[in-house]
């Protein structure tokens, strides 16, 4: 009989620390949705007490996402506990997960805290948070280089104070598979409660020397029955375990696990491209399992051998995960309904306002484009239903360049309803576009110090008519990284988008 591994989603919470990936309120809840589709057991919503925006988004999800377990983080705080749990208790199913770190570089240098002081902060603060919630998470932060003794002594305490859920973060990335499969399998051993009290032992790998994923295996051979982990692997610095990767070693090898769990594995593809868009983090092409080139073959040996059977080279099918040809949907023809219709069918619950700016500009899209396309549709909800709060919105843009010409650009921007409109040239037609809009924001904003940090391009179909979708990264004097993405058939039009919607969401946060 196959052993259940529970799949516990963190894209909300670790994932959405990663630099310039924050998202907003209905970013998270589409996310959320779209994890609640995949099936995931458990959706780690946020750190509540991080922000009054991080509450609300972890309350809306509580709200409105039904099947899974939604959590909140909390450190071993009084407070963040009292707040995570106002958050999650809107949920059938609520959880409080509490961390405290047990390394002895945390314990000195970070908490300033004796492990005496360490075990029994943990233990008192899991008693309070089990007061108020029967499901407690606990974390002893930098489990990977915390002394074992030590360890599993904290992990017995938290349990008998009420933990039924304990997760071995490696936090650091540092531990190696070998390592960490027997520290998973010791504490199993040596800590008699976890059996005795049928507790879940759950683990949290990150990315740093490339092992989240192989760890996460490691612990789950070695009995662990929790993994936590984020779409396309996105987290602190180099990210968390992959969920698209510890999931489809689990099905494409059960044969080696006898594991399985309650994943949808064919709304993988379709979470992992909305969690692309929407944090503006991009997948690189040789991902496994959602990478464009995942399912591509480039020899022609290996094209020969997957004609014939497929077999040959292909060890997972295109559509396990979800990755079907786009499918033609709608045409220049369709109303609002149809629209509407097409994506409640695609997963989409957008309304009022937000479907009214989609419709627009699909009805833009299918004026410019032959055939508009599931990923179309995609990229339209993503780039236009959630914006935050336009402080400056396009107008319109006019550009000259060439083979013989400075590039120029005239760009006009809509900020509270006033209509001003820049000129200025650059290197191409987008450093001139850009020019102009820093020119607009700080005449009317002040100086913002903004420095684009990255710019990607890429066609969101084949096709030359294919609207193409714009990725950028800036950064303030701070240092602070701001995301942005836009998509459109004019791939200026497309940059300037997204370089005003990380502008916007800077000045939406600094105001
Ligand atoms: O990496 C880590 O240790 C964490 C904990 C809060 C679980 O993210
Ligand atoms: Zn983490």
């Amino acid at each position: 009989m196959p052993r259940k591994i529970i799949i516990f989603d963190t894209t909300l919470r670790d994932g959405e620390q990663c630099p310039g990936a924050s998202l907003n309120k209905e970013e998270k809840l589409e996310i959320a949705r779209h994890l609640a589709k995949l099936n995931v057991d458990a959706i780690e919503a946020g750190f509540a007490i991080a922000s009054p925006g991080d509450f609300d988004s972890v309350k809306s999800i509580a709200q409105q996402i039904k099947g899974p377990i939604i959590c909140s983080l909390a450190r071993a705080k009084k407070e963040d506990i009292t707040t995570a749990y106002d958050a999650v208790k809107h949920s059938a199913r609520p959880r409080i997960h509490v961390f405290l770190a047990t390394s002895p570089i945390h314990m000195e240098k970070k908490l300033r805290m004796t492990p005496d002081e360490v075990f029994n902060t943990a233990v008192e603060m899991v008693k309070f948070a089990k007061s108020l919630c029967t499901d407690i998470e606990f974390s002893p932060e930098d489990a990977g280089r915390s002394d074992p003794v030590f360890l599993k002594k904290v992990i017995a305490g938290v349990i008998e104070a009420g933990a039924t859920t304990v997760n071995v973060p490696d936090t650091v990335g540092y531990t190696s598979p070998w390592e960490f499969g027997s520290l998973i399998e010791e504490i199993i051993r040596d800590v008699p409660q976890i059996k005795e009290k049928g507790i879940i032992v759950s683990v949290h790998c990150h990315n740093d020397l490339g092992l989240a994923t192989i760890n996460s295996l490691a612990a789950i051979r070695a009995g662990a029955n929790q993994v936590e982990c984020t779409i396309n692997g996105i987290g602190e610095r180099a990210g968390n375990a992959s969920l698209e990767e510890v999931v489809m070693n689990l099905v494409t090898r059960k044969d080696f696990f006898n594991c399985e769990t309650n994943i949808n594995t064919k709304e993988i593809y379709k979470t992992s491209r909305l969690v692309s868009t929407l944090t503006s983090l991009l997948v690189q092409p040789n991902k496994a399992i959602v990478g464009a080139n995942a399912f591509a073959h480039e020899a022609g040996i290996h094209q020969a051998g997957v004609l014939r059977a497929r077999e040959t080279y292909e060890i997972m099918k295109p559509e396990d995960i979800g990755l079907t040809e786009s499918r033609l949907v709608l045409g220049k023809h369709s109303g609002r309904n149809a629209f509407a219709d097409r994506l409640k069918d695609m997963g989409y619950n957008i309304q009022d306002e937000a479907l009214e700016k989609a419709f627009a500009k699909f009805k833009e899209i299918a004026d410019k484009k032959k055939d508009v396309t599931e990923r179309d549709l995609e990229a339209i909800v993503a780039n236009e239903a959630y914006v935050d709060k336009e402080f400056f919105s396009i107008e319109s843009i006019e550009v000259e360049s060439g083979t013989s010409k400075k590039p120029k650009a005239t760009v006009v921007l809509k900020h509270e309803s006033k209509i001003i409109s820049e000129t200025s040239t650059g290197a191409g037609p987008v450093d001139a576009v850009y020019s102009a809009i820093d020119k607009i924001v700080q005449q009317n904003v002040g100086a913002q110090n903004i420095e684009l940090v990255d710019y990607i391009i890429q066609a969101i179909t084949g096709g030359t008519d294919a609207q193409g979708e714009v990725k950028v990264r800036i950064k303030d004097a701070k240092d602070n990284i701001y995301a942005g993405h836009g998509s459109d058939t004019d791939i200026i039009i497309a940059s300037a988008k997204a370089y005003l919607s990380a502008i916007n969401r800077l000045l939406f946060t600094i105001s």
